[in-house]
């Protein structure tokens, strides 16, 4: 829906025949419940829910429907799934490909790409997961901790690096506001810009599409995988290919750990002789057979991503005879695109596959009362990002360390909260502190004991923060207290 091109009830059209035409084509679909209250509508109401009935994906739908309610035969590919390669983090060669990427960044041929559509439901934060104060000292949000990373990329680089953000229906206007509001951290305007996602209708069990509204249906944004679509359909991808941008540097807006466009992963992506330099991705070694990350692996000879709720037990289990898993890589989000191959998905009739959640998703029942149920009564249907991979010219896989990476923000509490993602940013500041020397205070169990944050602008890995300290952009402590908070940034 949404982007998908909604074929408008024309307004020349009486209302009475625009009706009867939608009603028709619903029926078609056994979708023709939908206009069951239109009569009760104003005729701006009802000209609404018209347009939204028709921009419904109806044949793609029904198309999809046996997978949709799993009477689908079941996939039997399982017995030819084999673990993936992995080019090791610092692979051979590592600074000539270091080089090339910042040389893709020097040339303006990189833009940042965050996916911020999603409806952060776990979190439970009433606002767009992007406003989430994230940053152990400052409290920064994850908006604001990309903004200055991005800041301090296009000042070391001398390069434009734009960032694209992908907002949906639901969240863009207070996504736009935010940014606003904080003047972008200084990201000039124009080089900030957002696209909004598309949606799709929430079924019932038995493949009926939900109303939320006498005059309206039951919709969620269509999955990170929606992303593709919405670069198309908004111009956007045209404005990067006509700005001479080649390569998108992909992440997601609930991780603060992640670099928004790392020099090494480009280069690899774009010049390293095993890559089809169309898409590219980064992993972590799963740290449990039962760890909820999606796992690389190779389907039919294909490298793509099997959700662990998908992936067979004895297969995420599985153990090499030193006893490391099998399928080790597991999926932290990161992704490098080539304009090329988004414009080549996006040619002609492309659709990635539909994944199926079931939700809670308030409705209305047959008397048209809105019923919130307290058990999953839908299903919410998405696509994702990484199904692209299978259809990408040899893409590659780079390992990544975890520690430097990946710490989601998913749930209000308990693993990937925001508790242990700010652990894992103090962790990881207090790591690199230590590798330029600097003496960080520890408890008895060697946690570390003090709070600490590093400004993105000044420093995204251990590297760029040696190498501010050298050039005398900031000054490292002597020391840092027990039990201090300590907000490192530069002159
Ligand atoms: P998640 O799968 O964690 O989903 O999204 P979510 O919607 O943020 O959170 P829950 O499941 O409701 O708790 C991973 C990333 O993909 C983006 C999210 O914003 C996040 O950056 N995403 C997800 C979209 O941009 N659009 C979507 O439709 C779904």
């Amino acid at each position: 829906m949404g982007t998908r091109g909604a074929r408008p009830a024309a307004s020349m059209t009486s209302l009475k025949d625009a009706i009867a035409a939608t009603r028709e084509r619903l029926a078609a679909h056994g979708q023709e419940h939908l206009l069951r209250f239109v009569g009760e509508l104003d005729e701006s109401r009802a000209r609404a829910v018209l347009a939204q009935c028709d921009g419904l994906p109806l044949d793609l739908l029904a198309r999809e429907m046996p997978t949709i309610l799993g009477t689908a035969q079941a996939d039997s590919t399982h017995a030819r799934i084999e673990p993936v390669d992995v080019i090791p983090a610092h692979p051979e060669g590592w600074i000539e490909f270091a080089a090339a990427g910042e040389a893709l960044l020097r040339a303006g041929k990189v833009a940042c790409f965050t996916v911020a559509g999603g409806q952060g439901t776990r979190l439970g934060w009433d606002a767009p997961k992007g406003t989430f104060p994230a940053s152990p000292v400052t409290e920064r949000s994850l908006f604001q901790i990309f903004a200055e990373g991005i800041l301090g990329l296009r000042k070391r680089y001398g390069a434009a690096l734009d960032w694209i953000v992908m907002t949906s229906p639901q969240n863009d206007a207070p996504t736009r506001e935010f940014f606003g509001a904080h003047g972008s951290w200084g990201l000039a305007p124009g080089t900030v810009r957002f696209i909004v996602q598309g949606t799709m209708p929430a079924l019932d069990r038995r493949g009926k599409i939900l109303l939320s509204d006498r005059g309206e249906l039951a919709t969620n944004p269509d999955g990170h995988g929606g992303s593709i679509r919405a670069l198309a359909e908004s111009g956007e991808l045209a404005r990067l290919r006509k700005q001479g941008v080649e390569h998108l540097s992909y992440f997601q807006v609930d991780n603060p750990l992640v670099h928004p466009a790392e020099p090494l992963f480009l280069g690899l992506h774009a010049t390293h002789p095993s890559s089809g330099g169309q898409m590219s991705s980064r992993s972590v070694a799963r740290r449990s057979a039962s760890e909820k990350v999606g796992v690389f692996c190779q389907r039919a000879g294909r490298v793509g991503i099997i959700e662990y709720s998908d992936m067979p037990p004895e297969l995420a289990a599985a153990v090499l005879d030193d006893g490391r898993l099998l399928h080790s890589a597991g999926n932290i989000a990161v992704h490098a695109l080539s304009i090329g191959f988004i414009e080549r998905l996006t040619h002609g009739g492309f659709a990635l596959p539909f994944h199926v959640a079931r939700k809670r998703v308030p409705c209305l029942d047959a008397d048209g009362v809105l019923q919130v149920p307290a058990e999953p009564n839908g299903l919410k249907l998405e696509t994702f990002i990484f199904d692209a991979l299978p259809l990408a010219d040899r893409p590659i896989v780079v390992d990544s360390c975890r520690d430097d990476w990946y710490a989601p923000i998913k749930n209000a509490d308990g693993g990937d909260s925001p508790t242990t993602s700010k652990a894992a940013q103090v962790a990881r500041a207090a790591r690199w502190l230590g590798a330029c020397g600097v003496s960080v205070p520890r408890d008895q169990d060697g946690a570390v004991d003090a709070v600490i944050e590093i400004d993105p602008a000044l420093a995204l890995s251990v590297d760029d923060l040696r190498a501010a300290f050298a050039s005398g952009r900031a000054d490292a402590p002597q020391s840092l207290g027990q039990g201090s908070r300590t907000l490192l940034s530069g002159h």
